[in-house]
Parts: C-alpha cells; structure tokens; sequence
C-alpha cells in the first residue's frame, strides 16, 4: 500500500507539427499583445520563425539567453521588458531560453509561453535554477511554471544528431529519477516509464534519420512526460551531481547528464532494484545501467567526464563536495567512461526475426499464418530475454525429443506436459467454458479409454476393488434444468492406490471405468469407490521437470465423467472431492470451484439394498448445452 500526495502542474500543452502557427492565438488566449520572445544560441532559426509568426504582436527580441540563466543576463533582458513595455514572454529553444523566460516571468510577474527545441523539459517545471558569481541557486514556485507550451515537433527537426542524444538522455534521466524518487506515485511511475520507452524508441531513428517526424514526435513526446516527472517529484543523487559538475566545473548540461546516467544507476541499482526493472524492460535491455551505456555508445553519444573536458584533478573536490558514500568511484569509472558491469550487449535480432516473420507471409490460411508468426515472435523473444546458452538449447530439444520417443497408444507424454504447464486447462477454458449456464469442463487426462464396457443403472463398477463404497447419483440436464434421458455417460477414475486400470499391468480388462445411459429421468447411479489422489506418471520427462522445479505431481481426488447426448455439446469434466488433498494446487490445474463437490457419508441403509457399512455418496447435476445450429 502506498501513500503519496502529487500536485501536476496547470500548464496548458498544444502538441504537433506545425503548431508555432498558433503562437499568435495562444498569445491573444492569454489576453497580451505585446511579446518579448527571448532565445539563446543555436536556436536562431525557430526564434526568428517564432517572431516573424507573431507579427504586430512582436514587441522585441531577446537573443541573448546563456547557459545556467546568469543573473546578469537576465538584468540586461529585464531592461528590455521595461523599455519595450512587453506584456507577454515568449522563450523559443532549449534550457537556456525557457531559464531566462522563467527569470524575466518570476520578476515581472508577465505570463510565459514556452516553445522548447531541444528534449530539456524544464518549460513544465516550476523549478529556476540561476547562477551568479557565487555559484548556482535554485528555486520552486508555482509562478514560475509557464502558463503554456507549444511543442512543435517541426523545430526539432533541425536539432543537430548529438545534441538530440544528449537532450534525450538528459531526459531520460528525469525520468529515471522520478522511478526511485521519494515522493514516487502511480502518476509519475506511469509517466516516467512511457517516457523512458517512447525516448528509447525514437534515439535510434533520430541517429539514423533526424528528419524522421515520428520519431521525433515520440521524443518529444518523451521529454514533456519526463519533465512533468522532474517538474512534480524530488531527483536523486544523478541531478545533484549534474548540477555541480555543472554549476561549479562548467561542464556541459546535458552531455554531463549523458555521462553520469549509467554510471549512477549502476550505483544505484542494488538499492532500487524494481525501477531498475522498469528502465530496463522501457529500454529493452537485460540490465538498465550497462544496457544504457551500450545504447549510448550506439547513438554516438559521450561516454567520459574526460572527453567533456573535466580536470582529473578535479574529482577529489567533486566528490568532497556530495556528501554520499561511494562517490569518489562513481565519479572515477565516469571520468574514465567505464562500462558498467553487466550481461554482454544484446545483439539487434530485428532483422533475423523479420526474416523469419517475412518467409510466413505467404501461408495462405490466414489463421495458421497468425499461430506461426506469433509464434516465432513469442519463441525469439523468450531466446532473447533468457540469453539462451547452446546448452540449453540442446537440453530443451533432447528434452522434447525424449517427450516424443515416450509417446505410444497408450502413453502422451505431450499431453502430460502440456497439462503440467497449465495449457490444457488454458485451452479448456477458452474453448469449452464460454457458457456460464453449463457445468464447467475439466482436462480429459490420459487415461480415458475409448469405448468403455457398458453397464446397467445401478452396477458397481469397482470390480471387488478395495476402497471405500461410494454411491454415485448425478443428474444430467439441461440449461433450463430439464432431464436430458438416453444421454451416454462415460465414468472412469483411478483406484485406492491412484492408478487407472491401464496403469496395471496384472490387471486383465476394464475396472473403475464404465458407459451408462440416462434414465427418462436423466438420472445415473452406481456403485464405485471414493477416488484418492494420485500422482501422475513421473518416470519420463514431465517427471523430471517436476522433480528440477520442486513440484510434487499429485491430481486433487476426482471423478471423471463424459457426457454426449445427441442435440448437446460434449461435456468432459470431474468431479473433485471437497476437503481431498491438492485442491489448490493440482499438479495439472484442472480444478474448479463449481466442480468440488460433497462426497459425504451415507446415512441411512446404503442404496440397492447393498450390505456395506461404511459408505459415502456424491450427487451433482450436470448441465449440457445444447448444440449450435
Ligand atoms: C487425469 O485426471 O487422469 C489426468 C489428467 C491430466 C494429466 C494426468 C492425469
Ligand atoms: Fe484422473
């Protein structure tokens, strides 16, 4: 059970391409008519496209925003604000112009629309962070949160390949952060995952195409949901030393966040073991800190604080200044541009499987197409995630080879072990219990013998076995309730050891298994013994996986029972005995709740007239469905 309290942010978002077209409509939305777009460098292009949009609008043009907001800047901006009496803030670009946007907003108190280039996230924080000549501070506030952003995904395009990987995985970071966050919820969990997956999805297309729209609408998609992350829950240890390498060794923003991600998950991981997970599968790597390096390598992107331009000499007054055990060697294997340990890199299986998908394209039976396609999918991906050894491989097929070579009349290996893996009862389930009206289904087993010997109502089936006598009385009916007569019913179990007559070698011909009719009444008695568990045949394969996985191979105590009747549709099932061992955990699955049954003490003289003393009974209705026209 979780407790959490999460404030989101008022901000009014308008997504897609094209949409710097509205600048002019948010501006009047927000009742203003005289803007100052403010831009740094590198943004030239959209900020001049933004203040050609706005036309009458455009009060003046501040091109000046730097790095880290510095105060000073800011002054000289404020200046203009004053003089051109601007009513309205327009930031254009990435953290710096959105900084200055926030700075000039929170002294003016002038509304801001924030029209982010780059993957930064902070135009939905509340969050401004401005440095002077003492270093860096930073401050929260509702007021400082934009009061609308315009995502257009079109400025992106231009966003040159390396910085969009380094914006990228600045952004990911937020996200990462919110996973193991304190303040952690279910909002920002949900957030930051999708923003992890949709950012992993869309580095790799940037690389190989940058003018790829979807893929830079997905990551731009990416950093707005991990900036409602970094702008509603505390960051952790990889933002603190982000901003000092930032703040105090002039590193750059986001390549420093590139660098530091993996290297402080690494550090991380053992304490924060589930989001691990999460960033992992959103990743789709086997190991979040050493899956992310190797994506990072694989985008071109910066592995070492020593390739950023860091001062060896440095590190011992980095790590001084964050007070955490370990940090010294965090910040160590980051200068160097160490590996995390971790599995081997995951070799990129998309093209073998395509392949493989592609040569099913043809099948002309649509549905054979649909079972095998998916069925390649499920196995690649299970070959994948597993990192399946030669070894393995070899077991699995020797041991599927074994499954078939004990396969014969009377012995399914396959069978047993497609019960023993819950897929008969699966298959039983989506195929025969899709009529609430009717008696559930159970597996069939392997121990139904076509053609069982005929016998009349009453007849005791037990063959002078010995067991405990057991008066069986069962109704079989239909939906309405109404007698089915001369309907065929087919009985069979296991005797007071646990074992079917075919299990028997001394045994000569059928015993414990019968076919009766219906009376008009739809009615079957007969004589038989209580059922007891049982295990299932444990001399083969199924056997061993039981015994290599610490399950023990016992079926809950259970009658079988086959019903046709002409018009219905066939009913296999059992019946379970209430209070027999296993119920809740049948080596094969097969119980239902609907199917256990009494199978109390006879009171009273026992049915038929037979002398016996100790005896049980069990009566059920059955009810069949009729066939579908
Ligand atoms: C049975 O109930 O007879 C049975 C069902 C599945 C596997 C083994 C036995
Ligand atoms: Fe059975």
């Amino acid at each position: 059970m979780t407790s959490f309290a999460y404030t989101s942010g008022p901000a009014r978002v308008v997504f897609g391409p094209g949409v710097l077209d509205q600048l002019p409509e948010e501006v009047r939305r927000l009742g203003r008519s005289r803007v100052l777009v403010v831009s740094g460098a590198g943004t030239a292009d959209a900020a001049a496209r933004a203040a050609a949009s706005l036309g009458p609008l455009l009060a003046g043009h501040f091109a000046g925003a730097a790095m880290h907001t510095p105060v000073d800047v800011t002054r000289e901006a404020l200046e203009l604000v004053r003089g051109l009496d601007a009513d309205c803030l327009v930031s254009v670009g990435g953290g710096s112009a959105t900084g200055l946007g926030k700075a000039l907003s929170v002294r003016t108190g002038l509304p801001q629309i924030a029209v982010p280039s780059t993957y930064a996230g902070s135009e939905v924080t509340p969050v401004l962070g401005e440095t002077d000549e003492t270093g860096k501070t930073t401050r929260s506030a509702p007021e400082i949160l934009p009061e609308t952003v315009l995502y257009d995904v079109r400025l992106t395009l231009g966003l040159p390949v390396p910085l969009s990987v380094t914006s990228g995985v600045n952004a990911m970071a937020h996200a990462v952060e919110a996973l193991y966050s304190p303040d952690a919820n279910p909002a920002t969990g949900a957030l930051a995952q999708r923003a992890i997956t949709l950012l992993a999805r869309a580095l790799p297309g940037i690389v190989a195409e940058p003018g790829d729209l979807e893929a830079r609408s997905d990551a731009l998609t990416g950093a707005w949901l991990a900036g409602i992350c970094l702008g509603t829950v505390r960051m952790g240890l990889h933002h603190k030393l982000c901003h000092l390498l930032g703040g105090s060794f002039g590193l750059p923003h986001a390549p420093t966040h590139t660098v530091m991600l993996p290297q402080v998950m690494a550090h991380q991981a053992a304490a924060v073991p589930e989001a691990m997970r999460v960033v992992a599968e959103a990743l789709n790597v086997r190991d979040a800190p050493s899956g992310l390096y190797d994506l990072i390598t694989s985008w071109g992107g910066p592995t070492s604080l020593r390739e950023l331009g860091m001062a060896a000499g440095d590190l011992d007054e980095a790590a001084r200044r964050v007070d955490v055990d370990g940090v010294r060697a965090l910040l160590g294997t980051a200068y160097e541009g160490t590996r995390p340990p971790g599995p081997a890199a995951v070799p990129d299986f998309s093209a073998l499987t395509g392949q493989v998908l592609a040569s099913f394209a043809a099948t002309p039976d649509p549905r054979v197409r649909t079972l095998v396609t998916d069925l390649v999918r499920v196995l690649h991906d299970y070959t994948n995630r597993n990192d399946l050894t030669q070894q393995e491989w070899e077991y699995a097929v020797d041991f599927l080879t074994r499954t078939g070579q004990l396969c014969s009349p009377t012995r399914q290996e396959f069978v047993l072990l497609s019960d023993t893996l819950g897929v008969s009862s699966m298959v039983d389930l989506l195929s025969n219990s899709r009529t609430p009206q009717t008696t559930p289904s159970a597996v069939l087993g392997p121990f139904y013998v076509p053609g069982p010997p005929p016998e009349p109502l009453g007849a005791d089936i037990a063959g002078g076995l010995p067991g405990t006598p057991l008066w069986a009385d069962v109704l079989i009916a239909d939906v309405a309730g109404q007698p089915v007569a001369g309907a065929v019913v087919d009985v069979w179990q296991s005797n007071d050891d646990g074992f079917y007559d075919v299990q028997l070698p001394e045994q000569a011909g059928p015993v414990l298994r019968a076919r009766f009719t219906s009376d008009t009444d739809g009615r079957v008695r007969f004589w038989t013994i209580l059922p007891s568990e049982y295990p299932i045949p444990d001399d083969g394969p199924v056997g061993q996986m039981l015994a290599a996985t610490g399950r023990h191979q016992y079926r809950a105590p259970h009658l079988h029972f086959m019903i046709s009747a002409p018009g219905y549709r066939r009913l296999v099932t059992q019946l379970f005995v209430a209070g027999g061992a296993y119920l809740d955990s049948d080596t094969v699955f097969g119980v239902k709740d609907d199917l256990i049954v009494d199978f109390a003490p006879g009171s009273g003289a026992p049915p038929d007239g037979r002398a016996v003393e100790e005896w049980h009974q069990v009566s059920y209705t059955f009810r069949i469905a009729e066939e579908k026209p």
